[in-house]
């Protein structure tokens, strides 16, 4: 499984970008490129973001950098260990109406380039959530959104009203995606009437950006993103995990308790970034990336297919700094390209043939 940053290694090494073999190019052309250089070092980039232009308020982010959901629990263990106030946003876990202790063991196998995860959405319920975390979330610079899961229409409004009015909480992501419970999450992002409904009521008893996490388990993408923004959706997640499963050979069973589970990491990359082009194509509100994304270069392609923003998740479990290493790696990419809005690359690959 890859989890490196892209650095100098890289065969797709911004550093090795550029042929400097080639002959010298006239003095003036010089002296412009260093003007040029010179500016951008006493401007950087602009990388903010807006995730929610329809709501009143919005949500613009420092930086299009996020962690996705299930990676960092609440912030606060993850923010011991890397820098994650520097990042656009945090998800924090699945969170449910009650607390969940979540599937039998064995949760997590590897397979060839990706994670198995059947986690099946552990966590502490909202109350806990709004007595012992969001307290925290108040003074951090980093914007914290909730992700919110349920297995009833009413128990997603239950947990969003809840959350209403919560200090420390700056939107909403609905996991209408997950595909390690029996009951609820997936059903209502593979059907774009319940994902509709459920985008809708969720809409009507919140006051923060609602963003939608849909999952990749379908057959067009575009169908439940339209259905979800005619809801009332701020923003678009894309993609959840895809479904799959591992046998082990010498017990003749399945590898994970829950035997099926949800597919991370490089190799869904292509289909994430797929998705999130086909659903750039056809909804107006933002989207955020991921799915397989483990440096700049991967961050770059999903932004330029049409994410306003992106989030990491299997390649953050195993190195905790690719999130800011990501960043910079964006950052070095629009200061040698001299880009000065991170907003100019956001769907430039929709454009050509
Ligand atoms: C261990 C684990 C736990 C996850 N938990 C959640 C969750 O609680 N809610 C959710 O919407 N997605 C959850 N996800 C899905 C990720 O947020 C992300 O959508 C998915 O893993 C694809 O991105 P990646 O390939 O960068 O990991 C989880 C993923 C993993 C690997």
């Amino acid at each position: 499984m890859r989890a490196e940053t892209c650095d100098g290694d890289s065969p797709h090494s911004f550093d090795c970008a550029q042929d400097s073999s080639g002959p010298l190019p006239p003095v003036p052309f010089l002296l412009s490129r260093a003007v040029i250089k010179f500016w951008a070092m006493r401007n950087p980039p602009d990388l903010r973001v807006q995730l929610a232009p329809r709501h009143p308020r919005g949500l613009i982010l420092a930086n299009p950098v996020m962690i996705a959901a299930g990676i960092a629990g609440y912030g606060s263990e993850y923010g011991e260990i890397a820098d994650i106030q520097k990042l656009g946003a945090i998800v924090c876990k699945g969170t449910t109406l009650v607390p969940r202790e979540g599937n039998i063991q064995p949760r997590l196998v590897e397979t060839a380039g990706g994670l198995l995860n059947s986690v099946g959405l552990e966590n502490i319920g909202v109350d806990a959530l709004i007595r012992e975390k969001a307290p925290l979330w108040t003074n951090w610079q980093v914007p914290v959104i909730v992700n919110v899961a349920g297995e009833t229409i009413n128990e997603y409004v239950a947990v969003a009203s809840k959350l209403e009015g919560v200090a420390g909480i700056s939107g909403i992501e609905l996991n209408i995606s997950c595909p390690n419970v029996s009951a609820g999450g997936m059903e209502f992002g593979v059907d774009p009437e319940l994902a509709a409904r459920v985008t809708s009521a969720v809409k009507s008893v919140t006051s923060l950006p609602l963003i939608v996490k849909l999952s990749p388990n379908v057959t067009d993408i575009k169908e439940i993103a339209l259905a979800v923004e005619g809801a009332g959706a701020d923003a678009i997640s894309l993609i959840n995990t895809l479904r799959g499963m591992a046998i082990d050979i010498d017990q003749r069973k399945p590898c994970l308790g829950n035997v099926v589970g949800g597919l991370s990491g490089p190799a869904i990359k292509p289909v994430a970034l797929c998705m999130v082009f086909e659903a750039a194509r056809v909804v107006r509100i933002p989207l955020l990336g991921c799915g397989g994304i483990a440096c700049a270069e991967d961050a770059l392609e999903f932004i330029m297919a049409g994410a306003t923003a992106v989030q990491i998740g299997t390649a953050a479990l195993t190195n905790p700094h690719i999130c800011l290493t990501t960043l910079e790696g964006i950052e070095r990419f629009m200061l040698d390209r001299e880009v000065e809005n991170v907003v100019e690359l956001i769907g430039v690959a929709r454009h050509k043939p």
